[in-house]
C-alpha cells in the first residue's frame, strides 16, 4: 500500500521547476498527502462530532457519540498496526466497508462483528459529513 500511495503523489525528482517555485508548490503537495493518510497514531483523526453524529443517526438513529467514540479507538487499535491509517474522507462508506472486510478475509485482522460495525460506522459517519 506505501507503494500504492506514493504512485499517487507527484514525484519531487519528476519536477522541473526553479527552487523558487517548488518552495511554493510543497506545502500544495503535504495538503495532497493528508487527505490519504493521517499518521499512524490517530493524531489528525477527527473526534467525532454532533455533525458525524447525525450523519450515522440516518442509519441508526440509536447511535450515541460514544458509540461513534468507540470506533474511533478501534480504528486507532485494530487498524494502525500494518499501515499507516487513512483518512475516513478518503473513502466513500460502501468502499470502507469492503475494505474492513478485506482486511479480515485476506490479511487476517481479527474483529470481533461489533468491533468491525464499530469501526464501519465512525469511518462512514466522518466520510459521510460535509466537513471533518
Ligand atoms: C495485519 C496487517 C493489517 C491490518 C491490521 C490492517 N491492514 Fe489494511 N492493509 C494491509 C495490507 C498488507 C494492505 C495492502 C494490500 C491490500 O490493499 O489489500 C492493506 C490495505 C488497506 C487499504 C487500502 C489502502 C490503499 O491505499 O489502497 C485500506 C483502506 C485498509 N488497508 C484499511 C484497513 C482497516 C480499516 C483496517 C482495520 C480494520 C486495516 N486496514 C488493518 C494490512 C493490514
Amino acid at each position: 500500500m506505501k507503494h500504492e500511495l506514493r504512485s499517487k503523489l507527484p514525484r519531487l525528482s519528476d519536477w522541473n521547476f526553479p527552487a523558487s517555485a517548488r518552495a511554493k508548490s510543497l506545502p500544495a503537495v503535504l495538503g495532497v498527502a493528508h487527505l490519504f493518510v493521517v499518521v499512524a497514531c490517530g493524531a489528525g483523526l477527527p473526534h467525532p462530532s454532533s455533525q458525524h453524529l447525525s450523519v450515522a443517526q440516518k442509519s441508526e438513529p440509536q447511535v450515541s457519540l460514544g458509540d461513534l467514540d468507540r470506533g474511533r479507538s478501534l480504528y486507532v487499535a485494530k487498524c494502525g498496526s500494518c499501515h499507516a491509517l487513512r483518512d475516513p474522507k478518503s473513502l466513500a462508506p460502501p468502499q470502507w466497508q469492503h475494505e474492513i472486510d478485506e482486511m479480515e478475509s485476506k490479511q487476517g485482522v481479527h474483529l470481533k462483528p461489533a468491533e468491525s460495525h464499530d469501526i464501519f460506522r465512525y469511518l462512514a459517519a466522518v466520510s459521510g459529513a460535509e466537513k471533518r
